[in-house]
């Protein structure tokens, strides 16, 4: 194939998703190649910030939980991001982070599953989810075990004690993508509930949880859906859960009538009981501003996109970058990859200091994993190229092996 400049520009031409990049404040000379971890800032979601602060919160005060329909917002932001991964209305709560409806979704399925004892991953599945399962387990006072296995071994290690499995659909690290329906089968001819993390997924491949029969699945807000920094996160939980999943973090906006201030907590039907305290109404303003962005792209479209410049970007890499030493950590096979593309490269922390002070933003993961993702919505097959000539001028002038970069930062 013919990756030339030229090329690349006539593909951009053509680029049915092309307008959609004017529609984000992306700064000039940056090429942002880290919407997987922090999504670019939608043009709307300035103006909707400046309204909410302004008129709903400076005029309308108290009056906007209802004038504003703050409170009906985890609803209504649900059910719109509900629609991009094939989950129907009322299933869907935007509420707390990730983190937090880790713990939410899989203590509701140990709830559902109160004779077995196992909470089951992967090793190497993002951190937080490990952590949540391990605190679970210390808190529960011997009744639940957390255990992790290699991936390839997680549906052999089903078994009679496991309640729940806990997978990221697509790997925060490889870009590499479980499939969802035959992971749920398996759990589910085991007898296991199944939380799925879609934090690499929402926004950046298809998604159909109704379609695979998934029980629970939760993500993160400020990825590829651009909800801004620390936005709130989603909790998804099957319909036919709602009644019997118990909600452990118990708190009064979950409750069946909040304003009833009784003293003993009954659970809201549906998908409220997910619900626990008072909604980030700012941040939830601008999520949903990403999410409505989202929702106009085609998903086909996108998932051709992301596809194409993924075997661009491996393409351009092998062609000018084939001696410097990256060895590709992603999926190459299109069905098995996500919407990112990682290599491992030994002097990584480096390589990736030295392209972000040359504009090219992606984020490196320990101990030696270069992260770039592929945000179709912003980024054009041009960028491609760009970014591979500076990771090429990085190797050969050996800008990576600079004092400065010797001692990590907090954030890497
Ligand atoms: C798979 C996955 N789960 C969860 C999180 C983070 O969760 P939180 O929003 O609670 O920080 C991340 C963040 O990168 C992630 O990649």
């Amino acid at each position: 194939m013919n990756r030339d400049r030229a090329a690349l520009e006539a593909l951009d031409r053509e680029d049915p998703l092309r307008g959609f990049r004017q529609r984000f404040a992306l700064p000039e000379g940056v090429l942002y190649l880290d919407g997987n971890s922090l999504g670019a800032l939608p043009r709307a979601a300035m103006a909707r910030l400046e309204r909410t602060v302004e008129e709903e919160w400076g005029e309308g005060l108290i009056t906007s939980w209802l004038a504003a329909d703050w409170m009906e917002a985890p609803r209504r932001v649900g059910d719109k991001i509900a629609a991009l991964i094939g989950a129907g209305p009322g299933e869907v709560i935007v509420a707390d982070s990730t983190s937090v409806n880790v713990f939410k979704a899989v203590t509701a399925a140990l709830s559902l599953r109160p004779e077995r004892s196992v909470i089951l991953s992967e090793t190497g599945n993002f951190p937080t989810d490990l952590y949540m399962m391990q605190g679970i387990a210390a808190f529960s006072g011997g009744r639940v075990r957390a255990e992790a296995v290699a991936g390839d071994a997680v549906l052999g290690r089903l078994g009679e004690d496991v309640a729940v499995l806990l997978l990221t659909q697509v790997h925060y690290k490889t870009g590499a993508v479980h499939d969802m329906a035959e992971v749920t089968r398996a759990a589910h001819a085991a007898g296991a509930l199944v939380v799925w993390d879609l934090s690499h997924s929402a926004g950046a491949i298809p998604v159909d949880l109704n379609g695979a029969g998934a029980d629970f699945a939760v993500g993160c807000g400020y990825k590829f859906l651009n909800g801004g920094p620390g936005a709130p996160a989603y909790l998804f939980a099957a319909q036919r859960h709602h009644g019997a999943a118990v909600p452990v973090l118990s708190g009064w906006l979950g409750h069946a009538e909040p304003f009833a201030f009784e003293d003993g907590y009954r659970p809201a039907e549906g998908i409220a009981r997910f619900l626990c305290g008072t909604p980030p109404v700012l941040g939830m303003a601008a999520l949903e501003c990403g999410v409505d962005l989202m929702a106009e792209a085609d998903m086909g479209a996108l998932r051709d996109k992301s596809l194409r410049l993924g075997r661009i970007f491996m393409e351009l890499m092998e062609t000018h970058c084939g001696e410097f030493g990256f060895t590709l950590v992603s999926p190459r096979e299109d069905a098995r990859r996500g919407s990112q593309v990682s290599f491992a490269h030994p002097q990584g922390y480096g390589i990736m200091q030295a392209l972000k002070e040359r504009g090219v933003i992606g984020d490196f993961r320990a101990p030696d994993v270069l992260r770039f993702g592929l945000t179709p919505l912003y980024l054009r097959y041009g960028d491609m190229l760009d970014a591979v000539l500076q990771i090429r001028a990085v190797c050969e002038t050996r800008a990576w092996d600079d004092p400065r970069w010797k001692v990590r930062a907090a954030v890497t």
